[in-house]
């Protein structure tokens, strides 16, 4: 086993009984955390919507894995970074769940990889269309699917919401503002019983770790500063959002749970 790998063990399916039945979409759930999201709540009974922007071959993948596990499954392609197709995406999870939702969870994001001023105006804008403004615009359009159930609206952010990651500034400081749209929601939204809360986690090994321009360097770093001593697995986080999406979390409302194996102590 190795030092940036060693297995998260199988989950038994701890929520069947609460989740059973319930809706859900996830952005960005084909791959990597998504997946990993999709994979956790569907083992636990929920129904899945899985959004995807254009990797085909492991949408249909995720998709025989999850119906696999017996729940209903609808993939809709499309880039939530465009308010159109953000329309087409809850167009299609309405038809496919007769209008009705219990957890949404906004976790899809793409990012250029530069200084902050390097940046050019259409690559800042395009992490703020998709970390922040994708959130907002889904959230306004699902909320009618989802008030009055005691539903669940959740976002992924990082650590480079609160720290300093080098060329990661437009999407660290779009999930800051990711992270305060997240507290706006929770207040407003929660007299329409809608609970709102997101999770933040540290380096988890996935594609998108790998398109760092410094990943081996920044593996090293992150296993010295790492307390748990490993680096994060997608589940790591799909099972703290399957706890938000429990009534075992219904205390917490409108934070940014940080799960990270201790990084951020550092
Ligand atoms: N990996 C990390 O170290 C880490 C740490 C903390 C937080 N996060 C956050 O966790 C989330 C998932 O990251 P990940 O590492 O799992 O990424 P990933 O492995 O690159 O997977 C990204 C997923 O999002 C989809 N996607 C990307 N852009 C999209 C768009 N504009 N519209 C719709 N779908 C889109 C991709 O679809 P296709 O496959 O079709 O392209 C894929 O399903 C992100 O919010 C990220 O910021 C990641």
């Amino acid at each position: 086993m190795s030092s940036t790998t060693s297995a998260v063990s199988a989950n038994p399916a701890l929520y069947a009984q609460e989740f059973k039945g319930k809706k859900a979409l996830i952005t960005g759930g084909s791959r990597g955390i998504g997946r990993a999201i999709a994979l956790e709540l569907a083992s636990n009974g929920v129904d899945c919507v899985i959004n995807y922007l254009r990797n085909e071959e492991a949408a249909a993948e995720v998709k025989a894995e999850l119906e696999d596990k017996g729940v209903k499954v609808h993939l809709v392609q499309g880039n939530v970074g465009d308010g159109d197709e953000i329309k087409k995406m809850v167009q299609e999870t309405s038809d496919f769940f007769d209008g009705e939702l219990d957890i949404f969870v906004h976790n899809a994001a793409l990012g250029a990889f530069k200084p902050v001023l390097d940046l050019k105006p259409n690559q800042w804008d395009m992490s703020f269309n998709i970390n922040v403004k994708a959130l907002y615009l889904a959230a306004k359009k699902l909320v009618p699917m989802m008030e009055g159930r005691n539903s669940k609206i959740l976002s992924i952010s990082s650590l480079g919401s609160i720290s300093y990651i080098p060329d990661y500034g437009a999407i660290g400081i779009s999930k800051s503002a990711m992270e305060n749209l997240i507290r706006y929601l929770a207040v407003e939204l929660a007299p329409k019983k809608i609970r709102v809360n997101a999770v933040s986690g540290g380096p988890i090994d996935t594609d998108a770790l790998k398109m760092f321009p410094k990943y081996d360097e920044m593996v090293a770093d992150c296993l010295r500063r790492t307390p748990a001593g490993r680096l994060g697995q997608p589940e790591d986080i799909a099972r703290v959002i399957a706890f938000l999406c429990s009534e075992q979390s219904k205390w917490i409302v409108g934070q940014t749970l940080i799960a990270d194996g201790g990084m951020s102590l550092f």
